[in-house]
């Protein structure tokens, strides 16, 4: 990330705005992967912003949605500039402890801010992308004392060396556990393509806050299915990763960055064979899991899933049926 970038032209906005994005999309990632491989309600901290004594799982979790939300904002912007936003995403990385990742989180609040604060706007050339750039700074202060009260408290609490949940190998046998991981990565997939379509038609209100709902709901999918891994004795999986012999993860493709589909039809063609394919393993898993909690929770994703896929047939019939509509 090379900061203090001179914004003077279009282009030069647009390039700090994708850079930003980039960053964005990965600390989303970085954080949700981050809390869902920590336990839940063990970690308790004082908020220094909230003043209220807040869980560092739950906050972790709350924080890489505020990241997705900048990463929207970003790419509404970049794309009403004229500009395509990145799906490209900067590295994610899971340490084997939980302290080490919230440290890495903390200075990647603490890189970012400074990325927004030290952009060199020529004055008066882009106000509200600079009022913007500084906005989502001071979430990112905000995050970055919130970390460090959560990595506080764990020291206060002796548990600097707390490891993370791990992946067991033998899950790799268990049918159940491979088809949520791949159902949780198109989840994941999903939820980023639709956002892509929320950017394209920001334009058009009805039609992208009906895809923003949707990728929404992916999302959620997303985070409760990584709960679920937890259950069934395994953890979330940061696609594409390699650990080294520390065992720190690495990934620099963390979700696809293509996904097709460039003007309305084509984009809402693609959406629904997606869908299907994700019903058809949702449904596959309820018949592998039990009676129980866990089937009840798929049995709702799944439900979510279905009315996509009848919102989507009826956004595409519509769109069809209308003249001039391109
Ligand atoms: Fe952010
Ligand atoms: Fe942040
Ligand atoms: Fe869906």
């Amino acid at each position: 990330m090379n900061n203090s970038p001179i914004i003077e032209t279009k282009e030069d906005a647009i390039k700090l705005l994708n850079t930003a994005l980039e960053h964005e999309w990965a600390v989303s990632f970085e954080y949700t992967i981050h809390a869902y491989s920590m336990p839940k309600e063990k970690f308790f901290y004082e908020d220094p912003v909230m003043k209220n004594t807040n869980d560092a799982r739950a906050q972790t979790i709350q924080i890489g949605i505020d990241e997705m939300y900048h990463a929207l904002q970003l790419g509404i912007i970049i794309t009403q500039m004229g500009g395509i936003p990145s799906f490209k995403c900067d590295e994610v990385y899971r340490y084997p402890k939980i302290m080490d990742n919230l440290k890495r989180d903390k200075k990647t609040e603490d890189m970012v801010t400074d990325l927004y604060q030290s952009a060199k706007f020529k004055e008066g050339a882009f106000p509200e992308i600079q009022n913007m750039a500084l906005n989502i700074s001071y979430d990112e202060v905000r995050h970055s004392r919130q970390f460090t009260a959560m990595m506080e408290a764990i020291k206060a609490m002796g548990e600097e060396e707390a490891l993370c949940y791990q992946h067991n190998p033998k899950n790799a046998e268990k049918e159940e556990v491979r088809l949520l991981h791949e159902i949780t990565r198109l989840e994941n997939a999903l939820m980023h393509r639709y956002l892509k379509y929320v950017m394209l038609f920001s334009g058009h209100q009805d039609l992208s806050q009906r895809l923003f709902k949707n990728s929404i709901d992916h999302m959620r999918n997303w985070d409760k299915n990584s709960g679920i891994l937890i259950k069934m004795g395994d953890v979330i999986a940061i696609e594409n990763a390699e650990k080294d012999a520390d065992g720190v993860e690495k990934s620099t493709q963390p979700m696809p960055y293509i996904y097709e589909g460039k003007n309305r039809m084509e984009a809402l063609k693609a959406l629904l064979p997606a869908e299907e394919k994700l019903i058809g393993k949702y449904e596959k898993l309820i018949s592998l899991v039990e009676a129980g909690e866990i089937q009840d929770q798929l049995k709702k994703h799944l439900g979510l899933d279905r009315e996509h896929l009848f919102t989507q047939k009826w956004l595409l019939k519509n769109a069809q049926s209308i003249k001039n509509l391109t």
